[in-house]
């Protein structure tokens, strides 16, 4: 355990940047289904440049077929929400409101979801965040693949560590739990682990109460910590959004992992353990990084996509995720350019594991500026030195393209769809994650693509930040709320 806890001073209610509107403004000439594709390749060698494409048309997905991608979510949603067998959880969060700036008091809130933990000390007043205090533990590779009793107690330690360290190990705290994996929920605050996703894969826990076992490990611990929230950092992010832009109502995670939540109709979902009579939304967490895995989706399965998946830790999981996570893009790049190599159209193959997704985001931002020569550095370490030339480089920024324009095509059909679904005058979409904060054009693609399938729907999408963290504690907040009111 390492690191100071930090105090939060600056950025204490969260960031909300470039509200954009859907349209840029600017008037593509191509037909409809055209308008999706990515910018074609340009070499000196044209012989060369129409091979690679033609290796690579299998990702490259136009709008009919991103049309036919939406028909097959918006049914497996409706199969979801009524119980039916479906690739997407359409899990009940029990979350029926959204912040009305009435919260207050001090929560602890946990983050797992990465490689990261996160034990955070929030308090909220009017509404307002007016003290944060952090700090991050490293989640070793043995803890993330070892036993999920020593990972539980691993969290309590560090809660405990945490605590201490504020000279607060003898208050009673109501604390926000955000688990950022597939759950079946039973109520706001408990929750049973359905399947690991991403780096862990630890035994013994799936269909354990994630939130009852926490709580026992810190009472083992004497800590008088309730859990008064378990939730999902999609879920987090849509709270969070929904508390600086009065409009949102769907939560998106574009990181290491991805998922997407909304309001729904309570009306709607077929799902609930507890009464809800008086409940007229509640916040559904999709789970779409699962979507495909009953096959639904395999008219766009590519080979790379087949062999990135058998490479992987869960493998035969988590379909969709692996074409739009930032955990897959560097894999499907590196595969893609290993193809190119064995087809004489690439130097050298990349070492395995090289190739990063960071490495897309760099080939991208090199792409749009128009310049190779961070691309040529970078290709000659993952190809162990291999002689790269600035046509090299220009087929492995393509490459990084065509991969990056798939991601945006596929998060813009799942978001697009609860947009037409929701059918408000205005929605605006609270997004969280590291590929959609550090890529360089992912979110300028996806407001393009997100307004061409939805057309006659106006939407934004808001940058907001720290969902897990804030968007865990004002949960617990309106958790509080509705205690008090219900009882
Ligand atoms: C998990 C989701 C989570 C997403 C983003 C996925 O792997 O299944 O629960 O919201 O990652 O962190």
């Amino acid at each position: 355990m390492s690191a100071a806890v930090d105090s939060g001073t600056g950025a204490l209610n969260g960031r909300v940047h470039c509200a954009e509107s859907a349209t840029n403004g600017h008037h593509d000439p191509r037909p409809w289904s055209q308008q999706f594709l990515p910018t074609p390749l340009h070499l000196e060698d044209s012989v060369r440049a129409q091979k690679v494409e033609a290796r690579l048309k299998e990702l490259v997905l136009c709008g009919e077929v991103l049309r036919r991608v939406a028909d097959v979510f918006e049914q497996e949603i409706e199969r979801g929400l009524s119980e039916q067998p479906s690739s997407l959880q359409m899990e009940n969060t029990y979350v029926p409101e959204l912040p009305d700036g009435t919260e207050e008091g001090v929560f602890l809130a946990l983050d797992l979801g990465g490689t990261n933990f996160r034990v955070l000390l929030l308090e909220l007043a009017a509404g307002q965040l007016v003290r944060q205090q952090v700090k991050h533990y490293h989640i070793s590779n043995a803890l993330r693949l070892g036993t999920g009793e020593e990972l539980f107690n691993f969290l309590a330690d560090c809660v405990l560590d945490f605590v201490k360290q504020l000279g607060m190990e003898d208050q009673t705290f109501s604390l926000g739990f955000t688990f950022s994996f597939p759950m079946k929920q039973h109520s706001i605050s408990s929750g049973e682990l359905i399947t690991w996703t991403k780096s862990f894969k630890c035994s013994g826990l799936e269909g354990v109460d994630v939130a009852a076992l926490l709580e026992r490990c810190l009472r083992a611990r004497n800590l008088q910590i309730t859990v008064r929230v378990l939730l999902n950092d999609t879920t987090g992010t849509l709270i969070a959004g929904a508390h600086m832009h009065k409009n949102v109502g769907i939560g998106v995670i574009l990181g290491t992992g991805s998922n997407g939540c909304y309001m729904e109709r309570a009306s709607r979902v077929q799902h609930w353990e507890a009464a809800h009579e008086r409940v007229q939304d509640v916040c559904v967490d999709i789970e779409w990084g699962a979507f495909g895995d009953n096959g639904c989706l395999d008219f766009i399965k590519t080979d790379f996509d087949r062999e990135v998946d058998a490479g992987s830790l869960l493998a035969t999981s988590f379909t969709f995720e692996k074409y739009i996570g930032g955990k897959y893009l560097g894999s499907i790049l590196s595969c893609v350019l290993s193809a190119l190599a064995r087809a004489g159209l690439f130097p050298a193959e990349p070492a395995p594991d090289a190739l990063q997704t960071a490495h897309l985001s760099l080939f991208e931002d090199e792409n749009c500026a128009g310049e190779v020569s961070r691309t040529m550095t970078a290709l000659r370490e993952v190809c162990a030195g291999a002689s790269i030339t600035a046509e090299d480089a220009r087929v492995a920024q393509h490459v990084a393209h065509v991969i990056s324009n798939r991601a945006a095509q596929l998060v813009s059909v799942c978001i697009s769809t609860l947009v037409r679904r929701m059918s408000r005058p205005h929605v605006a979409v609270a997004v969280d994650g590291s590929v959609f904060k550090h890529h360089p054009r992912i979110a300028r693609l996806m407001r393009t693509y997100i307004a061409l399938l939805a057309p006659h729907h106006s939407f934004s999408l808001l940058g907001a930040e720290d969902g897990s963290g804030k968007g865990s504690a004002l949960t617990a907040a309106i958790a509080a709320r509705l205690a008090t009111r219900d009882s």
